[in-house]
């Protein structure tokens, strides 16, 4: 199955107007997702938000189904939630944690995790420890191996960072925790959508991501999977009345399902426009998303990196759609605004997004333009003519 370019290009209404490079940002949706979520609004206004959920619970119920069969979970081992950093904040402050517990990372984290981690670091005395890299960039599966001891709680990693093409080895990371018996939280906030992400496959026990981003979902849309095999030993850190059930005076009940993560208000129209994204995809197939995405950063990389006076930051022997770059003599955000003149949009990875990895390779802010397989090589033109001059 290959991407039928110009179909897809009919379905985004925003091709016409923009050449949008900004996809790890929030993608151009295509109009079925766009006419779902209206749709629901009307229907809101006709009827009121009640009524029109329950005349909607087919859809707003497909989305479990599609989400699932997006990543290879079943239906009961989804969340839908606003975010993906909710999704990962629920899963990761569920966890028990205790004194002298250790947490393995990886240097590419997103800055809102690593945030966590170092207040449950203060919170319990537990300790936050940086896998290092291989010689690719990438987290290495050896180091890790060699870091596993009793101790370890969790292994918390993110699968494509939000500043570069880099993809973590998630499957081989998912077999160490597996062997080692240790939870493994992956942060597929970047990658859902652009690539073929298996929870199976990874071997992963909880796993968080966004709609806006390369799954061209709704904004304010986001979901957790949590594995049915850790599901009971995980108490949310906040309940209510979805989450939970109130058995007696004193007592109450969590959910049997991963839906104990949720709460719930929640935001209808939304949620039957997530499912209406995963279903896009799983129509287009995931591996032909991955190979197009994939080639056409890949181009790009090539094209920008010939220019005179142009630096592709971009690391890992497996890469994605997220390419990043400086240009002499020019700050990316004067670079990125210059772009954006030109309807050419991207956006700027800067040091207070990922930290630990910018002091490491003591970077600039970056441009960042990220594809997806609505663009054209026409795009990627676009964005080089528009570069100032070096
Ligand atoms: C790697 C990564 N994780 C998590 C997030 C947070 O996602 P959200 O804004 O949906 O909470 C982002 C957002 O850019 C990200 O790039």
């Amino acid at each position: 199955m290959t991407i039928d370019v110009g179909r897809v290009r009919a379905d985004t209404p925003g091709c016409e107007h923009v050449v949008h490079l900004n996809n790890a940002g929030s993608s151009l949706p295509p109009r079925q997702v766009t006419e779902a979520v209206v749709d629901h609004l009307r229907l809101e206004e006709r009827v009121g938000g009640y009524e029109a959920a329950a005349a909607a619970l087919d859809r707003s119920e497909r989305t479990y189904d599609a989400v699932a069969e997006l990543v290879g979970a079943d239906r009961d081992e989804i969340a839908l939630v606003e975010n993906a950093t909710r999704a990962w904040d629920m899963a990761f402050y569920s966890l028990p944690w205790k004194p002298g517990d250790r947490i393995l990372t990886s240097r590419a984290e997103y800055a809102s995790n690593a945030i966590a981690f170092l207040q449950i670091a203060r919170r319990h005395d537990v300790r936050v420890e940086v896998v290092p890299d291989d010689e690719t960039g990438a987290l290495s599966v050896e180091a890790l191996r060699d870091m596993i001891d009793e101790r370890v709680k969790l292994i918390a990693v993110t699968h494509v960072p939000t500043q570069g093409g880099l993809v973590n080895p998630a499957a081989e990371i998912g077999a160490v925790a597996r062997e080692a018996g240790v939870t493994f939280l992956l942060d597929a906030c970047q990658s859902v959508g652009q690539l073929r992400v298996d929870v199976r496959e990874i071997g992963c026990d909880l796993l968080s991501a966004t709609g806006r981003k390369f799954l061209r979902g709704p904004r304010g849309t986001g979901f957790l999977y949590c594995s049915r095999r850790i599901l009971d030993r995980l108490e949310p850190p906040f309940l209510d009345l979805h989450a939970a059930t109130w058995t007696s005076a004193d007592s109450y009940e969590v959910r049997g399902d991963a839906r104990r993560f949720e709460n719930w208000e929640g935001y209808v129209a939304g949620k039957i426009g997530l499912g209406v994204a995963a279903d896009y995809a799983l129509s287009l197939g995931l591996d032909a998303i991955e190979e197009r995405v994939t080639g056409l950063a890949e181009t790009l990389r090539g094209r920008l990196a010939a220019l005179p006076g142009v630096t592709v930051h971009d690391q890992g022997a497996r890469r994605c759609g997220i390419v990043t770059f400086t240009v002499d003599g020019h700050d990316s955000r004067d670079v990125a605004a210059r772009l954006s003149a030109s309807k050419v949009n991207v956006s700027v990875s800067a040091a207070s997004s990922a930290r630990w990895d910018f002091e490491a390779r003591a970077l600039p802010s970056l441009v960042r333009a990220s594809v997806h397989y609505y663009n054209t090589e026409e795009d990627l033109d676009r964005l080089c003519e528009a570069l100032p001059s070096r």
